[in-house]
């Protein structure tokens, strides 16, 4: 099973990551994280020039190159060689986010950016993407309390790009089967309730 996490900074995906996996866990199920961008020496590499403010020259164009190599080579070192050993793959962000904020953030061609995620991952296609939907002001309000020395380079973006950034994540659900939407304003209980009903049910499919 290839589990994905996408949302809009702040949404609290991590955490729900976490409380995800300790629940594999406690039934003895063997786990793998992997962290967008990033996760392999290569993919980290490209990870810091993608994340580094210091580079605001970089083109829309190189942003999306870079987010999908990073991906295509971590897909290949660990995603699939985890699924092929019967590994459980959770993944905080995957390509939907280069969809979401490359495609309909920055205003690069969908049709172009979907093409190009299909290339880089191949057969590491997500058996079900929970999208943790949270309003721009939550986003606001969260970004609030950090400094500017702990936002990346995508975080220092302008609010309307968050705006076009959920909207694209709400046409991607609406399209794709394998999408949960989830209220990211609730508990953090309640949507990790949320999670794991969605899981049982997958594995009661499964069998
Ligand atoms: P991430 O480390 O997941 O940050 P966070 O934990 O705050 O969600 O991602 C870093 C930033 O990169 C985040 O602002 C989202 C952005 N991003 C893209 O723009 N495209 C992508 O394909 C990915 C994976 C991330």
């Amino acid at each position: 099973m290839f589990i994905t996490f996408e949302g809009l900074d702040f949404c609290g995906k991590s955490t729900q990551v976490k409380l995800l996996k300790n629940y594999f866990e406690k039934q003895n199920k063997e786990v793998k994280l992997i962290r967008e961008p990033g996760g392999v020496k290569i993919s980290e590499k490209i990870r810091e020039i993608l994340l580094d403010k210091k580079n605001s020259e970089m083109t829309i164009e190189t942003e999306v190159l870079l987010f999908s190599a990073s991906r295509s080579q971590l897909v290949r070192e660990k995603i699939i060689p985890f699924l092929q050993n019967n590994k459980i793959v959770i993944s905080d962000r995957f390509h939907d986010s280069s969809i979401a904020y490359q495609g309909f953030g920055r205003g690069i061609d969908t049709k172009f950016v979907m093409d190009l995620q299909k290339f880089a991952i191949g057969q590491a296609i997500p058996t079900v993407t929970f999208f943790l939907d949270i309003p721009i002001e939550e986003v606001l309000k969260r970004k609030a309390k950090l400094t500017h020395e702990e936002l990346d380079r995508i975080e220092i973006s302008e609010n309307d790009f968050y705006e076009k950034v959920r909207n694209g994540y709400k046409i991607l659900a609406g399209k794709e089967e394998r999408f949960v939407i989830i209220n990211g304003l609730m508990k953090i209980e309640e949507i990790h309730k949320v999670i794991v009903n969605k899981i049982e049910d997958l594995l009661k499919e499964e069998k």
